[in-house]
């Protein structure tokens, strides 16, 4: 313990055992109340809230000094702990209260954007524009605080499993992950720019190389790709790799990272975790992200429906399409036209031409009553589907129908407020390695291009036989969340040329980026792989909120910027002309 400090308590801290001690305490006032000659200060520090009273007791310079105390000023207190004839039994400090000897205002400050201490919900942009004020929120700090025990309990796990954390850099050369590059100029270098890496991805790989044997670092990733609520331009990963590395061994490891958080953090017990495939995720959930916490999950229905005279369902199966359907139960009764309505525009955003649906019962109402009776049947054979319930139907193709009929379902659920509390944790593996990007029609790696496929895939390769191959891939859900993700990786320097050409990269291309990779696996890499979680997203979960900027200090909006600092912000040209770089847009400020 350190004992310079001048403050003998945090705010927090005072209890009845601590009456008639005299203290020192330090804080903000979260309320100030003169109620004529007698002063109350509720001083609020990270670690709480404690009453100060200055009143008859006090001497009557404290007792001015309290008068002109108002919100938020920063205020210092010596005085003696007494017990409060009226205690607060909100307050854990409630019983207690200190009487001012000495108070002595540190920090003034003008009239405030926003209640610091009120629960009304303020404007999120105000907020972060005026974050120090916001991070006095006890909420927001609490999560803060939160975050750095999951970051201090990963350190504690990691270095007990013979990991080694080590930094990577932050000025690199490109590291593919499907994002765009955040790129940084070179003034030494005129022309040549540094990326920032999406992820440490090829230094982990090649500190394998390096004989370090089992890596992991908590570090920041960048990158340049559309936001979400759980997605921001820079955030952290838990980054792991291990050499001699089975999936098995990893999914084991990152199990073990995650029954340490939630049981350390969360106080909750992870039972065993299922396992599914890829092709099960998407057949069951539409979603390789799946929320397992309730069920509604999507029922294959086109053997019931193909060759239906209502066009837009037989059509739309002759044409190759899928009929995927979900089960409201009680929904005919629950769910409004204007819910369903909402709910077909929502559909549509994932490209689907519209929603089906059809309330249970002789007969049958709504858009779906114009498929045949007997059809309808077998459907509702097919999806458990009873009087009175409500079945939702897409058809069309795979890309859309899934996508849209797999949100839909947690879209309902949540809506519903059927999704139960808690957590619900699956492993999806046996990713595609391949898929066709809709634009360009070329190969993309599904994960990167460093994940190996599956050992019985890698010929597949030389037959074209590419859009079969499986990755040696798995990602880690949790409530519908992706918070993990990696894979077993190529450490045969033929194999991953392979890749790199499947992908669109001529060998020249392949050995101008990613040259130093192949080098060094040439060099004796041993069989390696690993995984990098989401810490933000993990935070949030454990946080109990959906945004993930509710668990970051300094995030910044679904638009990119920080609107405290007013990053990004616009460079004079004299900095640009020294980084060689010349403007071609006007500067909003400009
Ligand atoms: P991946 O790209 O799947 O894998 O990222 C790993 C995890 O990081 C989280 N994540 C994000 N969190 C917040 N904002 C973002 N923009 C964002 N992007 C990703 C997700 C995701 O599961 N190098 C590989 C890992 C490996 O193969 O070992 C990688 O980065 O929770």
């Amino acid at each position: 313990m350190l004992t310079t400090a001048r403050r003998t308590h945090t705010c927090g801290e005072l209890r009845p055992d601590h009456a008639g001690q005299r203290v020192l305490v330090q804080g903000w006032a979260a309320n100030a109340r003169d109620m004529g000659g007698v002063v109350f200060v509720n001083l609020r520090d990270r670690h709480g809230v404690v009453q100060v009273v200055a009143d008859e007791r006090s001497p009557a310079s404290a007792r001015e000094a309290a008068a002109g105390v108002h919100l938020e000023y920063v205020v210092e207190v010596e005085g003696t702990v007494q017990l409060r004839a009226s205690p607060n039994p909100k307050l854990p400090t409630g019983m207690v209260e200190v009487v001012a000897e000495v108070v002595t205002v540190l920090s003034r400050t003008p009239a405030l954007p926003f209640n610091v201490d009120g629960h009304v919900a303020v404007n999120e942009d105000l907020r972060l524009q005026y974050r120090y004020l916001d991070l006095r929120r006890p909420e927001v700090q609490k999560n803060l605080v939160t975050r750095h025990r999951a970051a201090m309990a990963v350190r504690r796990f990691m270095d007990a499993e013979g990991f080694v954390e080590v930094e990577t850099p932050v000025l690199t050369t490109a590291t593919p992950a499907g994002a765009r590059a955040d790129l940084g100029p070179s003034r030494v270098h005129p022309g040549q720019w540094y990326a920032l890496p999406q992820s440490p991805q090829i230094f982990k790989q090649i500190l394998m190389v390096a004989g370090m044997d089992r890596y992991f670092q908590i570090v920041k990733c960048f990158r340049d790709e559309d936001l979400r609520a759980v997605r921001q331009p820079e955030f952290t990963q838990i980054d792991i790799e291990t050499s001699f590395a089975t999936r098995e061994l990893v999914m084991e490891l990152a199990e073990g990272v995650v029954r340490t958080l939630w049981k350390e953090i969360g106080g909750h017990e992870v039972p065993p975790i299922p396992v599914i495939s890829y092709a099960e995720s998407i057949r069951r959930f539409g979603l390789d992200a799946p929320d397992t916490r309730f069920g509604m999950e999507h029922v294959d229905v086109a053997t019931a429906l193909r060759g239906s005279g209502f066009t837009v369902v037989g059509g739309a199966l002759e044409a190759g399409g899928i009929a995927k359907a979900f089960v409201v139960k009680g929904g005919g009764e629950k769910v409004s036209r204007k819910q369903l309505d909402a709910y077909t525009l929502f559909v549509k955003k994932y490209g689907m031409g519209g929603l089906l649906y059809g309330k249970v019962g002789a007969p049958w109402t709504g858009p779906m009553a114009k498929i045949e009776p007997e059809r309808l049947e077998v459907l509702a054979a097919a999806c458990g589907a009873e009087a009175g319930d409500l079945v939702l139907l897409g058809v069309g193709s795979p890309e859309t129908v899934n996508p849209g009929m797999g949100r839909l379902r947690v879209a309902v659920a949540k809506e519903l407020g059927i999704v139960p509390p808690g957590f619900a944790f699956v492993w999806v593996v046996d990713f595609p390695s391949f898929e066709k990007d809709a634009e360009t029609g070329r190969w993309m790696a599904v994960h990167h291009p460093f994940t190996s496929p599956r050992p019985e895939c890698i010929g597949m390769m030389d037959e074209g036989r590419e859009g079969e191959m499986l990755a040696n891939a798995y990602d880690i859900v949790c409530n519908g969340y992706e918070i993990g993700g990696g894979s077993i990786r190529i450490h045969d320097p033929a194999v991953q040329s392979k890749v790199f050409s499947t992908i669109g990269l001529s060998i020249d291309e392949a050995r101008q980026k990613f040259g130093f990779l192949l080098d060094a696996l040439g060099y004796g890499a041993p069989p390696h792989g690993g995984l990098a979680f989401g810490f933000d997203r993990i935070i949030m979960l454990l946080c109990g909120t959906e945004n993930i900027r509710e668990v970051i200090a300094f995030p910044k909006t679904t638009s990119a910027q920080d609107i405290m600092s007013g990053a990004p912000s616009p460079v004079d040209e004299r900095q640009l002309g020294e980084l060689h770089v010349v403007n071609t847009k006007q500067s909003r400020q400009d």
